[in-house]
């Protein structure tokens, strides 16, 4: 079965890459100025091709949410971030603040089949919610997926089992809160991954919270957009 032809499809603007691969290969002289290469809105991905069964279909499910119903979703990068981060650590448990249709957690899906992971997401919105659980079903392994309707602030308490990711995109004014209660539970060598460090701005409090504290290092990571700041919990 081939996977309906969809955004991820796109092809390369030749134009653009050849424009990019100059200043890549003007950067590497010691006169070239670094900004072309930042400045050049990068148009080398693919989209991500499917090497099992598993993970054709829930990149349909991804192509079928990007269509019809986003909302707030990340952009197509972070998402892709999220799976990469996620399938580099070998996650088991990933946890999400702020399901909202499944979109990020569809991404997170892609690394869990790989892992043998599972995802546990929590979502405040009862229609939200709803349309998530029917975008996960629609993956095939939706087994892996615990999709919580409720405040998370307050379900998360109920949290016990070590976290691998901790992927924070809920109440942005939250985050101090969510770091607070589930910090401790994720293990050494684990990741905190928080949406939106750009725009919106983010709490200052989370920010100095993982950037001040020795047993975190922490980088911020395609800023021209949302912003995801990424920060591995060294012990
Ligand atoms: C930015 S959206 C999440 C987008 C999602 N991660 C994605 O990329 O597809 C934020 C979601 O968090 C939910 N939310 C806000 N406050 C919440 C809370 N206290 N508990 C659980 N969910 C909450 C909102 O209803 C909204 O759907």
């Amino acid at each position: 079965m081939t996977r309906p032809k969809g955004p991820f499809d796109e092809p390369v603007d030749p134009v653009r890459r050849s424009m990019f691969g100059a200043a890549v290969a003007a950067s590497m002289t010691a006169a070239a100025p670094l900004s072309m290469a930042q400045s050049g809105r990068i148009a080398l991905e693919r989209a991500p091709l499917a090497a099992s069964n598993e993970e054709r279909g829930i990149l349909a499910a991804l192509d079928l949410v990007y269509r019809n119903h986003r909302f707030l979703s990340v952009p197509e990068e972070d998402g892709r971030l999220l799976r990469i981060l996620a399938e580099s650590i070998g996650a088991k448990h990933v946890v999400e603040l702020g399901t909202s249709t499944g979109y990020s957690g569809l991404w997170l899906l892609l690394a869990l089949v790989k892992t043998g992971g599972r995802l546990t997401t929590y979502e405040i919105d009862r229609r939200r919610h709803q349309l998530a659980l029917e975008n996960f079903s629609r993956t095939g392994v939706s087994k892996r997926v615990r999709a919580v309707l409720g405040d998370a602030h307050a379900e998360i308490t109920r949290l016990k089992d070590p976290i691998d990711l901790l992927f924070l995109d809920a109440d942005k004014d939250g985050y101090l809160d969510y770091l607070q209660k589930l910090g401790p539970l994720v293990r050494a060598g684990g990741l905190i991954v928080a949406h939106n460090m750009a725009s919106p701005p983010p709490d200052p409090r989370y920010v100095e919270a993982v950037t001040t504290d020795p047993a975190y290092d922490t980088v911020f990571l395609n800023m021209h957009d949302a912003g995801v700041g990424v920060t591995l919990k060294k012990r």
